[in-house]
C-alpha cells in the first residue's frame, strides 16, 4: 500500500491542487503496452515521461484517469460493474500500484473517476435489485410503478435525450436511469447506497490515489414526488453535453438534497490526507458556486466550470465567462476550466488549428486549475464521425494519442481500437523538437506558470478596453504582477495604454511568455499585438 504523496512545500499553506494543472487521460487512447489496440495502464507507465520528471515533460502536476475499471463499455467505461477492480484490458491492481507509485515518484499525482451516480446494469448490486421487488437491494436504486397508461412514471428524460426510464419485465416497474438504460441510477435515499460508495472511496484512497473527479454529481437524488420536469424555456442549464433532454431538469438535477451526497463523499476524502475532489456539474457557475468556497469547505475542493468550454470563438463571449466566473466563484473558491475532455469535441476541431495557440494560452494564464485533455496538447482534432465508426457521438474526440508519425502513432504495436488523425503531421515526436510547435508553447506556459506564484496562485484583474478583440488581465501574487493580453482577433491590435495607465502598470514590461516568438522587453504603451497572440509581461 501506497501513501498519497506529502506536500512539495511543507510551509506553504496552500494545498497542492490550488492552481495545479491536471492532464486528463483517457485510458483506452492514451497508450498500449502489449499490442491489443487498447491503451492500458503499463502503457501510461511507459509514457509518463511526457508529463512529468524530464526537462522535456509538459510539467503537469496531476493526472485525472477516466474510468478504468470493469465495465461492458455501454458508456465506455461509465457504466462500471465491479467498483474495486481494474478492467482487464487496462491491466490489474498491481498495475495500478505501479502507476501510482509511478507517479508519486516524478512528483506527479493520480486522480481516478468516481461515477456515484449509477452502476452497469451488470452490476451485481443490479442484478439482484431487479430480480424481484422483495429483494434486500431493490431499494438500491429508483424502481417505480408505471403511469396508469401504463407509460413511464413521469416525463423525465435521461441527459441524451430518450425517457429517463426503462420497464423491467421481470418485476413490472420501471427503473431510472440520468444516462443510458445500461446505467440504472442509485438511490441515495437510502444511505446503505452512500456507505457502499464511501467503501468504494475508501478502498482507492487507501491504495495511496490522491484524489476523484466525480462524475455526474448533480444528477444523485431526484424529488421523491417525481414531479413532471417543466418544458425548456431558456437555458437553465448548460447548452452542450446533457441538454438534448428539452426540458428544464428541475426535479432531477441539481437538487438540494444533492449537496448532502456530496457533503457525504467529502467526509470520506478528509478521513486522508491531501485528497481532493473535482465535481462534474454541468450548471451555470451562478448554482455552480453552491458547492465551492468558505461556506461549503465541506463539499468540493473544485469543480468544473464549462462555460469556458461552452464558449464560441467569440472574445466578448469568452470575457463574459471569465467575468462570471471570477464574480460568482465565491470566496476561497477557484475555478476549474478545461477547453476540451472525452464528452466534447477538440479544442483545434472547434476553433480551428490556428486558434489553438492563443486558446492554450488563455487557459493557462486563468486563475484557476486548467484540466487538459490529452492530445491538446499536439493540437489533435476529431476523426470525421463516419471514420470513428461514432458509437455513443463521441468517439471522434477518443481518438487514440499520437506519439510519433508512424502508422499506429507509436500508440500500439498492433491495430488501435480507433482510427488516427493525420498523425504523419500531428504528434509528439514532430513537435518535441521544435520550439515553434504548440507542444513547446504548452511546456513554456507550464514552466512559465510553476514559478511565476502571479500566475500560479495570484488573485485576477481584469483591464477592459485595451483594444476591441483583445482580452487582458492582471494576476498578482507576493508583490509579483502579471500582465497578461490576448489578441483573439485576426488582425494586429494596437493597445490603448490609458486603462493600463488606470491600473498603474510601468511603461515596460518583461516578456515572460508568448505564442509568438517575442522575448525581452516591451514598450506597453505603443504596444500592437499580432493576430492571435497572448503575452505574459511582468509589469
Ligand atoms: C459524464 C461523463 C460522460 C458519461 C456520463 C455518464 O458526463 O463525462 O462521459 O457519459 O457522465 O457517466
Ligand atoms: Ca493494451
Amino acid at each position: 500500500m501506497v501513501e498519497a504523496m506529502a506536500s512539495d512545500r511543507p510551509t506553504d499553506a496552500r494545498p497542492w491542487w490550488q492552481g495545479a494543472v491536471i492532464y486528463q487521460i483517457y485510458p483506452r487512447s492514451f497508450a498500449d503496452a502489449n499490442g491489443d489496440g487498447i491503451g492500458d495502464l503499463r502503457g501510461i507507465i511507459d509514457r509518463l515521461d511526457h508529463l512529468r520528471g524530464t526537462d522535456a515533460s509538459l510539467g503537469v502536476d496531476a493526472i485525472w484517469l477516466s474510468p478504468i475499471f470493469p465495465s461492458p463499455l455501454h458508456d465506455f467505461g461509465y457504466d462500471i460493474s465491479d467498483y474495486t477492480d481494474v478492467a482487464p484490458e487496462f491491466g490489474s491492481l498491481a498495475d495500478l500500484d505501479a502507476l501510482i507509485t509511478a507517479c508519486h515518484d516524478r512528483g506527479l499525482r493520480l486522480l481516478l473517476d468516481l461515477v456515484p451516480n449509477h452502476t452497469s446494469i451488470e452490476h451485481a448490486w443490479f442484478v439482484e435489485s431487479r430480480s424481484s421487488r422483495s429483494n434486500p437491494r431493490r431499494d438500491w436504486y429508483s424502481w417505480a410503478d408505471p403511469a396508469p397508461d401504463g407509460g413511464p412514471p413521469n416525463n423525465w428524460r435521461c441527459a441524451f435525450g430518450p425517457p429517463a426510464w426503462t420497464f423491467d419485465e421481470t418485476t413490472g416497474q420501471y427503473y431510472l436511469h440520468s444516462f443510458y438504460p445500461e446505467q440504472p441510477d442509485l438511490n441515495y435515499r437510502n444511505p446503505a447506497v452512500a456507505d457502499a460508495m464511501h467503501e468504494v472511496m475508501r478502498f482507492w484512497f487507501r491504495r495511496g490515489i490522491d484524489g476523484f473527479r466525480v462524475d455526474a454529481v448533480a444528477h444523485v437524488l431526484k424529488d421523491p414526488l417525481l414531479r413532471d420536469n417543466p418544458p425548456y424555456r431558456r437555458e437553465t442549464w448548460m447548452p452542450g453535453f446533457g441538454m438534448r433532454m428539452n426540458q428544464d431538469p428541475l426535479w432531477n438535477m441539481d437538487r438540494p438534497e444533492v449537496h448532502e451526497v456530496v457533503r457525504g463523499l467529502r467526509r470520506v476524502a478528509d478521513e486522508f490526507e491531501g485528497r481532493v475532489l473535482i465535481g462534474e456539474i454541468y450548471t451555470p457557475v451562478e448554482r455552480l458556486a453552491g458547492y465551492l468556497g468558505e461556506d461549503r469547505a465541506d463539499e468540493f475542493q473544485l469543480a468544473f466550470d464549462f462555460e469556458l468550454l461552452n464558449t464560441p470563438w467569440d472574445w466578448r463571449l469568452f470575457m463574459l465567462a471569465i467575468e462570471r466566473a471570477e464574480a460568482l466563484h465565491p470566496p476561497g473558491a477557484w475555478p476549474t476550466y478545461a477547453l476540451s475532455n472525452h464528452d466534447n469535441p477538440r479544442t483545434a476541431t472547434r476553433y480551428g488549428r490556428e486558434r489553438a495557440r492563443v486558446a492554450a494560452f488563455l487557459l493557462l494564464m486563468l486563475r484557476g486549475v486548467p484540466v487538459l485533455y490529452q492530445g491538446e496538447e499536439i493540437g489533435m482534432v476529431d476523426a470525421a464521425p463516419s471514420a470513428a465508426g461514432d458509437r455513443a457521438g463521441r468517439d471522434a474526440q477518443r481518438t487514440p494519442m499520437q506519439w510519433d508519425g508512424s502508422s499506429s502513432g507509436g500508440f500500439t504495436a498492433g491495430r488501435p481500437w480507433l482510427p488516427l488523425v493525420d498523425q504523419e503531421r500531428v504528434n509528439v515526436a514532430a513537435q518535441a523538437g521544435d520550439s515553434g510547435s504548440l507542444l513547446s508553447l504548452y511546456r513554456r506556459l507550464l514552466q512559465v506558470r510553476a514559478v511565476t506564484p502571479a500566475l500560479r496562485c495570484g488573485t485576477h484583474r481584469s483591464v477592459f478596453e485595451l483594444a476591441e478583440g483583445v482580452l487582458g488581465w492582471i494576476r498578482e501574487a507576493e508583490g509579483d504582477r502579471v500582465l497578461v493580453l490576448c489578441n483573439l482577433t485576426d488582425e494586429p491590435r494596437a493597445l490603448d495604454p490609458a486603462p493600463l495607465r488606470r491600473f498603474g502598470t510601468p511603461d515596460r514590461g518583461e516578456v515572460l511568455v508568448a505564442t509568438s516568438d517575442r522575448a525581452g522587453h516591451a514598450e506597453l504603451r505603443t504596444l500592437v499585438l499580432e493576430r492571435l497572440e497572448g503575452v505574459a509581461l511582468s509589469a
